[in-house]
């Protein structure tokens, strides 16, 4: 997986002379980078407004689209003066939805409600489920091909709502929908990396299953490089991963949840969608995406990514005892949270 956030910031910072230097760094001329809309839904909030900033620093983007029930004009306005490729604009209010997604290749959904300490990302259901309803009732209407990354918490169930709303518009494409499950892989680098004592830039980890608690498994025994970190540092790694948003939570004491490592994670997975939309190979990235690597219907693992979204959906791999244990824990729980995402959306 790569560190294109470094790659755009460093293109970005180099580049105050009019030089396409940063489109030829990425395989291609300038005049092949294709035009690409990215429209950000909730972007006047806590993720929104730097998921914006470091979508604008994105060279594969044209245009940016900044959505939000109030606030985006001057969001817009603001990252509007960076100067890089996109241009743009911020709509504001239901009345604006249509114009931000008409032609959007991507949306990427951060709206809703954080948590507050002593929350599950399940209690943001009963609010959370119904923004993310119509919004993509809305995509389903205006830009019915656009890939979506979907942040907007429970992901485990906000996924699937998202599918039956899809399926019920007639526009749904299995290959298109991704739950954003990113920040679980940025934490596992990070933590792992600092328990194996080596440079986090080389280190990479699968994470599998859902976004909460304990349906986020972390498969350290695929982690590269190898450690061979005795079993009581592994367990007390995936708990930390598995708890990394609640430790945001509480650290920020009612103030809200992890905004800026979820936007960096956002953003680093929208990248990779791009960069498999324009048709570079090899972009792999584990996403929560529907599945039948396990009997669930939904499920995180990698995913190759291209032109039309998912393009393979890769197993689990080989195991330890102590994460096939966690992967049958995390079954039933998560099977619970898909089913109520399915439910809430076929009553309401
Ligand atoms: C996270 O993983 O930080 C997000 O899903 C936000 C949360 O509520 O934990």
């Amino acid at each position: 997986m790569r560190t294109v956030l470094l790659r755009s910031l460093r293109s970005a910072a180099a580049r105050s002379a009019p030089s396409n230097s940063h489109l030829l760094r990425r395989g291609f001329s300038s005049e092949s980078v294709p035009e690409r809309k990215v429209a950000v839904l909730g972007a006047a909030g806590g993720i929104g407004q730097p998921l914006a900033l470091l979508m604008k620093i994105n060279p594969l983007v044209s245009k940016l689209s900044l959505y939000d029930i109030a606030g985006t004009p001057g969001v817009a306005a603001d990252v509007s003066h960076i100067n890089t490729r996109s241009e743009v604009a911020g709509y504001a209010g239901e009345d604006q939805l249509g114009q931000a997604l008409e032609g959007a290749d991507l949306v990427i959904i951060p709206a809703g409600v954080p948590r507050k300490p002593g929350m599950t990302r399940d209690d943001l259901f009963n609010i959370n489920a119904g923004i993310v309803k119509s919004l993509c009732t809305a995509i389903a209407k205006y830009c019915p091909n656009a890939i979506v990354n979907m942040i907007s918490n429970p992901v485990n169930s906000t996924v699937p709502i998202a599918a039956e709303v899809f399926k019920k518009a007639g526009t749904y494409d299995e290959r298109k929908l991704f739950g954003v499950t990113t920040l679980d892989v940025v934490r596992a680098k990070t933590f792992y990396a600092g328990k194996a004592n080596v440079p986090v830039a080389g280190v990479d980890v699968p994470v599998v299953g859902g976004h909460a608690g304990i349906t986020i498994l972390p498969l350290f025994s695929q982690a590269s490089p190898q450690a061979n970190l005795p079993e009581d540092v592994i367990k007390a790694l995936t708990k930390r991963t598995q708890d990394g948003g609640t430790e945001v939570v509480e650290a920020k004491a009612g103030k809200g949840s992890a905004t800026l490592s979820m936007a960096y994670a956002g953003a680093v997975f929208a990248d990779a969608c791009l960069e498999g939309l324009n048709g570079v190979p090899n972009i792999v990235q584990c996403s929560f995406v529907q599945s039948s690597v396990t009997e669930l219907p939904f499920f995180a693992s990698k995913v190759i990514l291209g032109k039309n979204g998912v393009e393979k959906i890769l197993d689990l791999g080989p195991l330890s005892d102590y994460e096939q244990e966690g992967l049958e824990k995390l079954k039933p729980e998560l099977k619970a949270s898909i089913e109520k995402g399915i439910k809430f959306a076929n009553e309401n």
